[in-house]
């Protein structure tokens, strides 16, 4: 290994989401969704360069990194982009809020599956629309997949857009072919919009090819909004940038107009270190995931060996488990946990009552740590 996940850096006094809240208790947190890795050494040293220039005025994306995002799509999934397709924006989370706004009207509806990240939940409410989400069903109960009889019952005309979350936060699957066709043909017949939430795309785990879901064909392209980002892959989330690719014209003036004036520009370092990492990054990418790969080993194993009561699935992709705890009967696991010194995420805030979600995107030694307090957490209740 060139680059060292296993060293353990001290987050504290560091105005961390993760760990701010914990700084003065012995809580390891595992809930919010960044890893406490270093960034690659190339995005460091791009940033480096960036400080020492010392002007940080309005900034704007280079032909460099228009090029490495234009080529990055090529190389890694054979799909060819415009550059004008690409709009740029401070974060993802501003993505697919402006997508709810850029899309239909105020008390149109949303629809999405859940359980889902939280911002799906929101959004569209934030917006004004009304929410329809459509419960995954647990396949063999180790496969999460579309419930397509309950989309198509819960379909209206006034449902003018899909949230899609591919991979998928928190059950980690990558859909697979035959399921995104499917989906986006369902949107397509019915005249929905669909909005594919990529920014785990390059943390697969196994060997599963991510197939955006605009390059699937020029129809699907042309009602997809496509969200992305180096944010998750490359931990540099409080860097601030990201991107939509929208190839319809239509639907790229539409979500141009419902971010004016309020999406801010993104900044010179989000810029820099964007460029960096999908122009170099791809041997640190690499490592982390079969680093990432190891820790997922580590806790599927674990959770079956030592969980009695916690149940998981296949987690293809993402740094995240997603542990089904209903068995435990707590009325309140992120609760009870935190008392046994780990913190999680609480699924209800993903409309997954019953479940909480764990972040493995840590050195290997801070992990085992988080799960031996985990099993203190189950063996107190028996
Ligand atoms: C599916 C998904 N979309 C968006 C985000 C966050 O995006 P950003 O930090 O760029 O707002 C996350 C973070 O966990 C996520 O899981």
């Amino acid at each position: 290994m060139t680059y060292d996940f296993d060293r353990v850096i001290d987050r504290s006094n560091t105005g961390s989401e993760k760990w701010g809240p914990f700084e003065d208790q012995d809580i390891l947190p595992m809930p919010v969704a960044d890893m406490d890795f270093s960034a690659p050494p190339e995005v460091i040293e791009a940033l480096r360069r960036r400080v020492e220039h010392a002007v940080f005025g309005y900034a704007q994306p280079t032909q460099g990194l228009v090029d490495t995002v234009v080529g990055m799509c090529r190389a890694r999934y054979g799909w060819t982009i415009e550059p004008e397709w690409i709009v740029w924006l401070p974060g993802l989370v501003s993505g697919i809020n402006v997508t709810c706004r850029a899309v239909g009207n105020p008390g149109d509806a949303v629809m999405t599956a859940v359980p889902v990240y939280p911002p799906f939940l929101t959004a569209p409410r934030n917006m004004k629309r009304e929410l329809v989400s459509v419960p995954l069903r647990c396949e063999g109960g180790s496969r999460w997949t579309f419930d397509w009889e309950e989309l198509e019952r819960r379909w209206t005309s006034a449902t003018r857009l899909f949230l899609l979350c591919q991979p998928h936060n928190p059950v980690g699957r990558v859909f697979d072919r035959a399921e995104i066709e499917r989906l986006a043909a369902f949107c397509l017949e019915r005249n929905i919009v669909l909005c594919s939430d990529e920014i785990h795309c390059d943390l697969i785990l196994d060997a599963i090819p991510h197939i955006p879901t605009a390059a699937l064909s020029p129809e699907i392209a042309a009602n997809t909004i496509t969200l992305m980002a180096p944010s998750k892959t490359f931990n540099l989330p409080g860097l601030g940038c990201a991107f939509a690719i929208i190839p319809s014209p239509k639907l790229r003036a539409a979500f141009h107009q419902a971010k004016a004036g309020i999406v801010p520009q993104v900044g010179v370092f989000g810029y820099a270190g964007c460029e960096a990492a999908y122009a170099r990054g791809e041997p640190w990418r690499q490592e982390l995931i079969h680093y990432l790969r190891a820790n997922r080993d580590y806790v599927t194993s674990f959770v079956r060996d030592e969980l009695p009561g916690v149940h998981t699935t296949p987690i293809e992709a993402t740094y995240l488990a997603w542990l089904d705890v209903r068995d435990l009967g707590l009325k309140d696991p992120v609760n009870h946990f935190k008392e046994h010194g780990i913190a999680l995420s609480d699924g209800r805030f993903f409309d997954g009552e019953g479940f909480v979600r764990l972040n493995f995107g840590c050195p290997r030694q801070t992990l085992q740590a988080g799960l031996r307090r985990l099993k203190a957490g189950v063996q107190a209740l028996s």
